[in-house]
């Protein structure tokens, strides 16, 4: 705050430097336009309107962001002090020009306040955005309006159904941002500018006038279906993309405040929607999870530099390119010298398909596989300060390499197995510090999947649980904190729904029928699609394979996914699943071996008998522990199974449906289908109490 600042509020303060009124937002973390704010905006404006020596207005921020949107904790909320399109009203509508000076991200309401400025200046490492797609929502201050009258209909589609958060420079290029100021040297240019407007006697640019590049739009009338063809797939089961799309068209094709019009109303059916509701929840989820109650900001992080992995083979290598990639330097470990060379041949030629589809330079490729080294000595990893183990899924041969690396690695690197369902306590006793051992649970493909199941031992001390999350964050990975039990949280819920995909296929469905019910739900494939893409044959050999459950018998006739050219379907030459005669021949025949009487089975149940279970996994899993909170578990299944987002996760949804429904099908489904059904004690005592997951 300069020396001669008056302050209007609580967060918002004015200064005045030769004619040009300063007024300067303050409200930590990310001066989110809450009721304070949005006061703060129109004192501000009035109070430099009624001063006479005031000729232009520069509006900035303290802290770390220019405006970041508004305040999502009010969404829902009755509203408080002036609305937000009454404080626009007066920026616009101000007799003096009005500049925005942006730092950090102008996003969302931000931004939108920024339309109604008369000019923007930012500096190059400023961001803009309309990211309200990704809460399920749209631009409901005007952005969609406004948006377009700038940049035109096509750069509009793109920002607003993607919520991308635009470079500088870029806006500048789309006549977004007015001028670039050096990188620290905001205030001062943005001051500048506005002398300038005045001096030069530039009019009052008022966004919502603008018309060139609407006409020009409004002449090409297939930009609309073309957009909505080309994006189908990646908007499949979102409402918000589709309304951001009509808002555009009406901003093409309507006057300014019949578009107004069409925003708001959109707006708030979006707003009032369960979609919405699902992924604000997971905005806050999302941060939510980085949280651990027992671990405060005091507990040490430890260095780590060097990373170590053992096993390249499909997750070792995976889960190497995620270090690589955030440079760190990784040395991977191999017993056979022909499987480190495909391992390492792997990444690279990973690497070198996204830079053949522009998303690398050639140079990122070499530098990343210049910070790799393969070896086929463990004791090379005697300086790593991280060791993530990645060999086959069996505790002997774990043991044996926890107890070896016990004798080589340094006092306090952090020992981590990525072990999908083995007991991390049992690895952790193969060494004599325990405390150094932790799960680091990666999820295939591993330099794609952004979750991180971090497994916290019963000895695994405070630094190296704090550690791991933050070195989950620093790889780009959404890290969720979870309890040793088989399979942890994700898995262990996921065998349910697998084991009822199985069950219902024996009592009357097809595997189609499943998948398709699971895909129209949200899910990106059903479970018997998901296991053509991965192969039946993991976990199978020929040699103890006896034909007795389903997937025995497709192995056995080489059907073993999309990789042998079938499984649960047969594929097309554009590998398009179809469903499979043979197969189906297959399981009717036996089911009738089993002499079981195949019945209809509705959609219904089936989307039930899937989900529920899951449900009642989750809360079992919370009963003991193994998960801080219900938001946790569904981070793990948005982020690691393809839950779909607008759902919230399973255990938002079973709010959502509502648990005693939940609990009383899991009932029935107990009396007629036996005990794996029963319902977890906390799902009875929060129906009980009235009560629902979010309320825990
Ligand atoms: N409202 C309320 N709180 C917010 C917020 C918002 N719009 N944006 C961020 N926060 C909070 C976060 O919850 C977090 O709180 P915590 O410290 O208690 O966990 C804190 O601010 C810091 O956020 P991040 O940890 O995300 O900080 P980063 O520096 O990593 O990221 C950011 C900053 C890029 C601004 C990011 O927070 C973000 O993307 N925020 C949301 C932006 C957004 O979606 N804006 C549109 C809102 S909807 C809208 O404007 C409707 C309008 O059209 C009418
Ligand atoms: P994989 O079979 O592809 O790779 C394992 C590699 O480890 C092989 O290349 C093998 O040669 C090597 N290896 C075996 N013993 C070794 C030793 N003593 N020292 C060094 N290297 C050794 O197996 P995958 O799929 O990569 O699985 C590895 C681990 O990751 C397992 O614990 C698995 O449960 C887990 N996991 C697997 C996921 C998947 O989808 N494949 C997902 C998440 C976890």
């Amino acid at each position: 705050m300069s020396a001669d600042a008056k302050i209007l509020n609580a967060v918002t303060t004015i200064s005045v430097e030769g004619d040009v009124a300063i007024v300067t937002l303050n409200s930590p973390p990310v001066n989110a336009l809450s009721a304070p704010v949005r006061e703060g905006l129109t004192l501000g404006i009035n109070a430099a309107l009624a001063d006479s020596a005031v000729k232009s207005v520069v509006l900035i921020c303290d802290g770390r962001t220019f405006i970041a949107g508004a305040d999502i904790t009010e969404f829902g909320k009755a509203p408080v002090g002036p609305s937000l399109q009454d404080v626009q009203n007066t920026i616009e509508n101000a007799s003096k020009p009005v500049v925005a000076a942006i730092h950090g991200t102008a996003l969302g309401g931000g931004l939108e306040v920024a339309l109604t400025c008369h000019y923007r200046v930012a500096v190059p490492s400023a961001k803009c955005g309309l990211p309200e797609v990704n809460l399920g929502l749209l631009p409901g201050a005007g952005g969609t309006q406004r948006l377009p009258r700038i940049v035109g209909a096509a750069k509009a589609l793109e920002m607003m159904t993607t919520g991308q958060h635009v470079p500088a420079k870029a806006c500048l290029a789309m006549g977004l941002v007015d001028e670039l100021a050096e990188e620290g040297k905001l205030r001062e240019t943005a001051v500048a500018f506005a002398k300038k407007i005045v001096a030069e006697g530039r009019p009052l640019k008022r966004v919502r006038d603008l018309e060139d590049k609407v006409l020009a739009d409004r002449a090409n009338p297939g930009l609309f279906a073309e957009f909505r063809k080309a994006n189908a797939r990646k908007f499949r089961g979102f409402m918000a993309p589709e309304s951001n799309i009509k808002c555009i068209e009406a901003a093409v094709n309507l006057p300014f405040d019949e578009g107004m019009a069409v925003e708001r109303k959109l707006f708030m059916e979006l707003m009032t929607g369960s979609q919405s509701a699902a992924q604000r929840y997971v905005f806050f989820a999302e941060r939510q999870a980085a949280k651990i109650p027992d671990i405060g900001d005091d507990v040490a992080i430890l260095p780590v530099k060097k990373v170590g992995v053992i096993g390249a083979g499909t997750m070792g290598g995976g889960i190497s390119m995620n270090f690589l990639s955030a440079g760190y330097a990784v040395t991977i470990v191999e017993t056979q010298q022909a499987a480190l060379d495909r391992g390492i041949a792997t990444i690279r030629k990973n690497y070198e398909n996204t830079a053949k589809k522009g998303r690398l330079t050639q140079a990122d490729v070499e530098t990343r596989m210049g910070l790799l080294t393969g070896t086929l000595a463990l004791e090379d990893l005697a300086d790593c300060d991280l060791i993530i183990e990645a060999v086959f899924e069996n505790m002997e041969i774990k043991k044996d390499v926890f107890g070896r690396l016990d004798k080589i690695a340094k006092a306090g690197a952090i020992l981590a197995s990525n072990t999908s369902y083995l007991d991390v306590n049992e690895i952790a006793s193969a060494t004599t510090r325990p405390e150094s051992v932790i799960g680091l649970h990666f999820f295939s493909p591993a330099n794609v999947m952004r979750l991180l199941e971090i497994v916290r031992g019963a000895a695994t001390s405070k630094e190296v649980i704090a550690t791991s999350m933050q070195i989950g964050k620093k790889i780009g990975k959404v890290a969720v904190l979870v309890g040793v039990c088989p399979g942890f949280v994700g898995n262990r819920i996921l065998s349910q729904r697998q084991r009822e995909a199985q069950k219902l296929v024996m009592e009357g469905a097809m595997p189609w029928d499943i998948d398709r019910v699971l895909f129209d739900f949200g899910f990106p494939m059903g479970p018997f699609a998901m296991s053509d893409l991965a192969g039946l044959d993991i976990g199978w050999s020929k040699e103890n394979s006896k034909s007795s459950t389903i997937r025995e018998v497709l192995c056995e006739m080489d059907r073993r996914g999309q990789k042998s050219g079938s499984g649960y379907y047969d594929y097309d030459e554009n590998r398009n699943a179809i469903p499979s005669p043979v197969v189906e021949k297959i399981i009717l025949d036996f089911a009738a071996q089993q002499g079981i009487n195949r019945r209809d089975i509705s959609d219904e149940e089936i989307l039930e008998r899937c989900v529920y279970p899951m449900i009642n996994e989750g809360a079992k899993i919370l009963e003991e522990g193994m998960a801080i909170r219900a938001s946790d578990v569904d981070i793990v299944w948005l982020n690691g199974y393809g839950w779909p987002l607008y759902r919230g996760g399973p255990m938002f949804y079973g709010d959502l449906i509502g648990l005693p429904k939940v609990l009383e099908k899991m009932k029935t489904f107990q009396a007629q289908m036996g005990e794996e059904f029963k319902p977890s004690a906390l799902l009875e005592r929060l129906v009980a109490e009235g009560k629902s997951f979010k309320d825990l």
